[in-house]
């Protein structure tokens, strides 16, 4: 029986290999087109400079949580939360400064030491050349450091197979109400 499972799992491995070097596949007409051209094509180094909006009190909060520890776990970092957020980007760091596109994802308190975030979030671009395009971001946001670095490893559109990196600086931080403006600096590669 272990035998036939090996046998069947090394013909099913066989022909995923077989199928990922084949060259006939065809996809979606505008994939196949665009990596056509990504055969020839170099990669280039796209810089994006934006405000993120992370509103957690007033009318419309944009970043909600959505579970914590139970069985009345207590940390002092906050350490088990979980936040869902669809933040505002925008060009400067007022909140009516123009509209940029959205931080879509969720981010949670990973750390027992201090306000760490593991950010999984994807930021969704509307403006100009970049509109319906998005970058993925996953990383390590240490929130109380004043400069903060995660990896981008990917994205969509103009930015598809993209990588790079992310950097956060806080803008503003009310203890009030917890709500920030973060400054956002990207270096991405992508053709
Ligand atoms: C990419 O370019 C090589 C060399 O020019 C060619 O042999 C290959 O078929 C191309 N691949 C695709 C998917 O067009
Ligand atoms: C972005 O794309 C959407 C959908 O294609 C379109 O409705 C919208 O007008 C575009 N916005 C800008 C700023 O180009």
């Amino acid at each position: 029986m272990a035998k036939l499972a090996l046998m069947l799992s090394c013909l099913f491995l066989g022909m995923a290999v077989l199928v990922v070097h084949s060259t006939n596949i065809q996809g979606p007409k505008e994939i196949d087109e665009w990596f056509k051209t990504l055969n020839n094509s170099k990669e280039k180094l796209t810089r994006l400079h934006f405000y993120f909006h992370d509103a957690i009190s007033g009318k419309n909060p944009t970043a909600v949580k959505i579970t914590e520890p139970a069985d009345g776990f207590r940390s002092p970092t906050s350490f088990g939360q979980v936040d869902m957020i669809d933040n505002l980007l925008t060009e400067g760091p007022e909140p009516d400064s123009k509209p940029v596109g959205r931080a879509q994802g969720l981010y949670a308190y990973a750390s027992m030491e201090e306000f760490a975030l593991l950010m999984v979030i994807n930021f969704v671009f509307t403006g100009g050349d970049y509109n319906g395009s998005s970058l993925a971001v996953l990383g390590r946001n240490p929130v109380r450091h004043q400069l903060r670095e995660m990896p981008i490893i990917g994205g969509t559109g103009v930015f598809r197979l993209a990588r790079g990196s992310a950097t956060a600086r806080t803008y503003s931080f009310e203890l009030e109400s917890l709500d920030a403006i973060v400054e956002y600096d990207i270096a991405a590669i992508h053709y």
